[in-house]
């Protein structure tokens, strides 16, 4: 989708399709813009007959008989005292899904000096791009689907938003990529098929990358993950992958959960558990390779960022873990399996040991982790963990503006006798009160106190039951448009 600004008046436009974002109670000052397209008189009724204000959330569409311009689509934005960037998001969203997939020519026309012109523009071009991305991968059809493929954002300066336009399309790249590894079934996206993925990307982008197979992280002692691999015929696969510009002044590692498949193991998913879904359970890792996607594309200078997924699957098998066994973690920990389908953190627990000794800045991971978390905060939150304060505001600063939701929780020390063992350092399970705390305790024994580390559980976030705002129904790509802004902001920072 090519995405520009034209500082043409709206007279002057041509294309099929034009949306028009509107403030509430500014309808009657621009009913003027649009008389060459449309009868004013007409326009007044089609407002008045449907009662459109520009409230928000409120839409029209006027199919249009004469003219080159075949629709108008008017979308309301609220007031415009109370405008946020993330209106602007819904808006465009909900205008772009009422434009048939076979209109080539999008001109959007919005009230853009309400707002940051260049964070607008960025926005809106975002929101038309993500909420109209179809995946049809998996069709039969082999016919070359139809695209909205040209869209023109009317009346911006394009001087002072072309830095910003030119970071669109990397953006909704890392975003379709992510969502796209998420959509893909088990039987495609196998651990395997993730290592190509990410051998693609280095090839693509000039990036490092190093695989583990399965002997060289017995070699790393990686035995909280490796017991987890054990019970599928599939090998496991370590990715880490390396964008390292010359002038970097910072380091910092993602991780992100990459279970291609989660059964539950011999605790199987049973009954409401949904093991349908959990070719999502690798919604970590495609957020983090979506990440560094988008991040090899826009090149930040002062950063080097390093990804990392230890991706398996969690099957049963006759050498599958039982529930009970005793494993040990790459940093010397013992861990009892009380619950085989608490499996995220165990491969986490040996990323996250490998992450420590490349003596990062700061480490975040990003994981599918618990139910738990869905049950707190639902499809539009993501739970965040750290004990650091400053990486915490970071984050959900960057979130904020990516205008994905992130709540603080609570990383409560006195859980931490709920994984407690008797026999073992720990067990992976704690009671179901607070389970998505304690899954993120378990996390924090295998980082080094002394490195600032952020969990994120995306297991509500990362996929969507409906059409919502900028996500189409399925996977959303959560994550990744928020770790985009925040290595942007670290590396500005480090300048
Ligand atoms: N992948 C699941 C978590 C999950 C649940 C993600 C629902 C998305 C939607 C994870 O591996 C899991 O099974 N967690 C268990 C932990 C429990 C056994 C302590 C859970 O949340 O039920
Ligand atoms: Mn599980
Ligand atoms: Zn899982």
């Amino acid at each position: 989708m090519q995405i520009s600004t034209v500082s043409k008046e709206i007279n002057e436009w041509s294309g099929s399709v034009l949306i028009a974002g509107i403030l509430e109670g500014t309808i009657k000052s621009q009913i003027n813009i649009f008389k060459t397209i449309i009868k004013d008189t007409l326009l007044s009724k089609k407002f008045s007959d449907s009662k459109f204000e520009g409230k928000k959330n409120q839409k029209i569409s006027i199919e249009l008989i004469e003219g080159k311009i075949k629709k108008l689509i008017f979308v309301g934005l609220g007031k415009a005292e109370t405008l946020r960037i993330d209106d602007l998001r819904k808006a465009a969203s909900i205008a772009t899904r009422q434009v048939a997939s076979y209109e080539r020519k999008l001109g959007i026309f919005f009230p853009w000096d309400a707002f940051d012109p260049s964070l607008g523009a960025c926005a809106v071009g975002e929101a038309v791009q993500l909420s109209s991305i179809k995946d049809l991968r998996f069709k039969s059809e082999t016919k070359d689907p139809a695209q909205i493929n040209e869209v023109e954002l009317i009346g911006l300066d394009n001087i002072t938003t072309q830095s910003a336009i030119a970071e669109i399309n990397p953006i909704c790249e890392g975003v379709k990529f992510a969502r796209e590894l998420v959509s893909a079934p088990p039987n495609f996206l196998t651990p395997f098929q993730m290592a190509k993925e990410a051998e693609k990307l280095a090839a693509e982008y000039n990036l490092d990358l190093k695989i583990l197979d399965k002997k060289e992280c017995e070699a790393q002692g990686m035995g909280a993950y490796l017991a987890v691999a054990k019970g599928s015929d599939l090998e496991p696969n370590f990715i880490h992958l390396k964008y390292s510009p010359k002038t970097a002044k910072k380091k910092i590692v993602l991780i992100g959960k990459g279970l291609t498949f989660d059964s539950g193991g011999y605790n199987l998913k049973v009954g409401a558990s949904q093991i349908e879904k959990m070719k999502y359970d690798m919604g970590g890792s495609a957020s983090v390779l979506g990440t560094a996607r988008t991040i090899a594309e826009l090149k930040p200078n002062n950063i080097e960022v390093h990804f990392i997924v230890a991706a398996c699957e969690n099957m049963i098998n006759g050498s599958a873990l039982h529930p009970g066994d005793i494993i040990k973690a790459s940093n010397g920990k013992t861990i009892e399996v009380n619950n085989t389908d608490a499996e995220g953190r165990l491969t986490l627990a040996d990323a996250l040991v490998y992450a420590c000794k490349l003596k990062p800045d700061s480490i975040v991971d990003l994981a599918t982790l618990t139910g738990a978390c869905v049950i707190a905060l639902g499809d539009e939150i993501a739970g965040l963990w750290t004990d650091n304060d400053q990486l915490s505001e970071q984050l959900t600063k960057a979130a904020g503006k990516a205008g994905e939701g992130i709540w603080r929780m609570p990383m409560q020390e006195s859980y931490k006798s709920g994984i407690k063992s008797s026999i073992a350092d720990l067990q992976n399970t704690g009671p179901r009160p607070g389970g998505s705390i304690t899954a993120a305790l378990f996390l924090k024994e295998f980082v080094n106190p002394s490195i600032p580390w952020a969990h994120i559980d995306i297991a509500g976030t990362c996929w969507t039951e409906k059409d919502r705002d900028i996500n189409p129904k399925g996977a959303t790509g959560y994550g990744v448009r928020t770790l985009v802004n925040w290595i942007k902001e670290l590396s500005l920072e480090a300048n």
